[in-house]
């Protein structure tokens, strides 16, 4: 079961501005007058200063953005030619209006660039980490240059007085911060996690040419905390930036890194799949597409996209085999859309397994049409199950109002389940060992929480976020 790393709620929130670095702002290009007075004899009001590791298509940005909303910042890279370049308030790479903030901050001495990311740490309250995270040949992440920023950064700390907040924003794989990244924070300095410094996570959602105005106005702001102190701390940097600003574990905020970049990528091949198959039709894939996005309540929402049961029904395994056949009949290969069948079948397989791992032989299942809300059999998921687990050998009871035994039998399912429904709720329950949910209805919500008292409940719909992490209580994948 999963358990999701949840904020302690007995962490103190701490509104005030973090304990002052003692270190004197020694640069020669930071602010005037601000570059002999350390910054614990700062005003209160006075914005934290950041180091920022790492001067490529996202340091660069931050750096450069970060100093023009009035942040002491210094960029670090161990590329010379980078620091120079960011030093004559350049810029490293093509990017637009990034050169002219870079000037501006430069200029105006609240923006540098060194190479030495013990000293720049030493010398600031938040360090940003982006250095490059690649995949090698296989797809596994490098995390060699991660490592290596985190040990300086570990190794400053330990002779660094005061609280300071590191916040990673290079994309790794899920648990890398808390599981390798932490550890070496406080090996190297000596120091602990959430006590004498805090950690977020916290992705970067800008695309390459508009970066500049992603910084401004992103799609959101994700912000994953080991505690309250550092992720309202981070939320603060942002403060008066566009968008919805979530705060969220540490995992999670790594995690949707890559949901969402898988997301894009499969939106791509999609829309190219189905280019090539209306072109192939001789229809134009534009004019379908126009109207597909034009369709904001099922097309592109949230709807059908949350982590549940398999599809079924009438209309979406028919179309999809349809289009498949379709493609196949043009000789065109849309190998996405083509797995989509299997894909879903994968998923009725996955909960076929949850059920065998808790060696049970009486089975209920509360849902059999393929939703709530209807009679409707056909190509139900939840039949679909009944009829695996059938072949398994195990013993089904079904609780499902609207389904009549006799419609059962013309749907042709090839198991007799006509003297299987049951709709008294205790009787289900002292029938079976096991409970499974494929709908989520009121009804079905009420039947669990009360069977779960007494048998395992797998949740194939995910009823509510309360019952994750209960006793006797299985989600399909979460
Ligand atoms: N490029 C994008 O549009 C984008 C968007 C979102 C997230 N990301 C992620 O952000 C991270 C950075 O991406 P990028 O495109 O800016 O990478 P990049 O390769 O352009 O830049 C990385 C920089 O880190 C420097 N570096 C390496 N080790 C360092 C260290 N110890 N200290 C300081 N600097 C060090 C390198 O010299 C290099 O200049 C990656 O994890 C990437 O996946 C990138």
């Amino acid at each position: 079961m999963f358990n999701k790393n949840r904020l302690n709620p007995e962490d103190t929130f701490i509104e005030s501005e973090p304990r002052a670095n003692v270190e004197k702002l020694t640069l020669p290009m930071l602010v005037k007058g601000r570059d002999s007075k350390s910054i614990q004899d700062a005003k209160t009001d006075e914005k934290p200063s950041l180091s920022i590791l790492g001067l490529g298509y996202v340091g660069a940005v931050s750096t450069a953005c970060f100093s023009d909303r009035g942040h002491d910042v210094i960029g670090v890279d161990p590329d010379e030619e980078k620091v120079a370049t960011l030093n004559l308030g350049e810029s490293p790479i093509v990017e637009e209006g990034l050169g002219d903030l870079l000037l501006k901050g430069v200029k105006k001495g609240n923006l540098k660039a060194i190479s030495d990311t013990v000293v720049a740490v030493k010398q600031t309250d938040v360090t940003f980490v982006s250095v490059g995270t690649p995949t090698d040949a296989d797809g596994v992440c490098q995390l060699g240059y991660l490592k290596t920023a985190s040990e300086q950064i570990g190794e400053a700390l330990r002779s660094k007085d005061g609280y300071h907040l590191i916040v990673y924003r290079s994309t790794v794989p899920p648990k890398t911060t808390r599981d390798i990244m932490i550890p070496i924070l406080e090996k190297l300095s000596g120091k602990q996690s959430g006590k004498d410094f805090g950690v977020c996570f916290n992705p970067e959602f800008l695309r390459e040419s508009t970066a500049i105005k992603d910084f401004y106005s992103p799609p959101k702001t994700v912000i994953g905390a080991i505690d309250e102190r550092s992720g309202a701390y981070a939320a603060k940097l942002y403060e008066g930036i566009e968008g919805e600003l979530i705060q969220t574990s540490i995992e999670a905020a790594e995690f949707v890194k890559y949901i969402d970049n898988t997301w894009h990528a499969l939106k791509v091949a999609f829309g190219n799949e189905v280019g090539r198959l209306c072109q192939s039709t001789g229809v134009d894939g534009h004019d379908v597409m126009d109207i597909f996005v034009k369709d904001t309540k099922l097309n592109l929402s949230p709807y059908y996209l949350k982590p549940g049961f398999a599809f079924g029904g009438s209309c979406l395994p028919k179309d999809t085999r349809g289009i498949t056949h379709m493609a196949e009949q043009q000789g065109i290969d849309i190998p996405l859309i083509n797995n989509i069948i299997a894909s879903n079948d994968q998923h009725i397989a996955h909960a076929l397994k949850l059920v065998k791992k808790a060696n049970v032989n009486r089975v209920g299942i509360v849902g059999m049409t393929f939703k709530p809300g209807t009679d409707d059999l056909r190509e139900s998921p939840s039949v679909e199950l009944m009829q695996r687990l059938h072949e398994c050998g195990h013993e089904l009871t079904y609780y499902d109002p609207n389904v009549n035994p006799e419609r059962m039998l013309r749907a042709g399912l090839s198991m007799d389940l006509s003297h299987s429904g049951c709709l008294d709720i205790f009787l289900l329950i002292r029938k079976t060992d096991l409970l499974i949910v494929t709908h989520k209805s009121a009804d079905a919500r009420r039947i669990a929480r009360f069977a779960k008292q007494h048998i395992p409940v797998i949740d194939l719909v995910g009823l509510d976020d309360d019952l994750k992490g209960t006793d006797n209580y299985q989600g399909i994948c979460w």
